[in-house]
């Protein structure tokens, strides 16, 4: 058989996630599991029926963690309790850590040997905590990190400067929480630096007041519908596509560091190449003094939270 993907959490995010790889004909196999058996075999069923009418076939259906220990990826989407106001995706750290502690010990045990994409909050401390289970390679552990938040941040710039957000290289590195910050001496449209293109635009180019609308975009979903599922379910199906199709593509994704930025024992977003081995390298990436600082500060938050898996 085919490709082949394994979804863990069959949520709001992991059903998103399903739809999207089924409509985009990413893999050949993909197996749904949830503690709740119903939820899963009804996903199953349903995205069954949009298989009829999508461009390629994908054999999907209901199964468990033994059903998925031959996947090429498998996709954590585990979620924790909505975070209330004031709280942040950290707080959600209580509720997920021991899930994710039964699920990838017992993925171990089975002999579980490809690769993790992690999109459950708070992502990249569960990102650490899969791989400090999991007995893989760190280039086999990938949290989706801020690749959603890049996401919104060229949405945001594309907003203001009525073009289309593809065309705008912009990036969010750090914590997929409220540390996160812009890449912006290595945001572009066409080559040319997005403070120049705004210069051109007669407009200015407020660099604070679009970090701070990014970083809360997440939350402006939350409070509305109680979630958010398309932005990242889009985000998960773009990074195991890219894995099972040996793409190597380049994102900003949550991965373990060991050095490289001078960070040790953290997961946190940089921008990566993504192939079929998972991280096909880390991309050394020369910051501004401020923005190192604010990857130093952001890599500090995370490993006080991983701190605390482990007291
Ligand atoms: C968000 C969730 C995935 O930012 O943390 O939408």
């Amino acid at each position: 058989m085919g490709r082949k993907v394994g979804i863990i959490g069959c949520g709001n995010v992991g059903s998103a996630t399903a739809f999207s790889l089924v409509n985009q004909q990413a893999i050949e196999e993909l197996v749904l599991v949830d503690c709740l058996k119903e939820k899963a075999e009804g996903d199953a069923l349903d995205l069954q029926d949009a298989t009829v009418t999508a461009s390629g076939f994908t054999n999907v259906y209901a199964g468990g963690l033994v059903d998925i220990k031959d996947a090429d990826v498998i996709i954590i989407s585990v979620a924790g309790p909505r975070p209330q106001k004031g709280e942040t995706r950290l707080d959600e750290l209580k509720a997920t850590a021991p899930i994710i502690m039964e699920v990838v010990t017992t993925l171990k045990e089975l002999g579980f040997s490809g690769c993790y994409v992690v999109a459950t909050n708070p992502c990249d401390v569960i990102t650490y905590h899969v791989w400090s289970l999991s007995g893989l390679p760190r280039e086999r552990v990938i949290g989706t990190g801020t690749l959603l938040d890049s996401s919104r941040l060229r949405r945001v710039v594309a907003n203001e400067l009525k073009v289309k957000p593809h065309d705008v290289h912009a990036y969010m590195l750090g914590e997929h929480g409220d540390s996160q910050f812009a890449l912006w001496s290595h945001s572009t449209i066409f080559g040319q630096k997005l403070e120049d293109y705004y210069q051109h635009e007669q407009s200015i180019l407020d660099k604070e007041k679009i970090e701070k609308e990014v970083i809360k975009l997440g939350f402006e979903i939350y409070w509305l519908k109680g979630n958010t599922e398309f932005g990242i379910g889009n985000a998960i199906a773009q990074l195991t596509k890219a894995i099972v199709s040996n793409e190597r593509a380049v994102f900003p994704v949550s991965t373990i560091l060991q050095g490289e930025y001078g960070l040790h024992d953290v997961a946190i977003s940089i921008p990566s190449v993504i192939g079929k081995g998972g991280i096909e390298k880390r991309i050394p990436l020369h910051l501004s003094l401020e923005e190192h600082r604010k990857l130093e500060y952001s890599a500090n938050i995370i490993q006080t939270a991983i701190s605390e898996i482990r007291s």
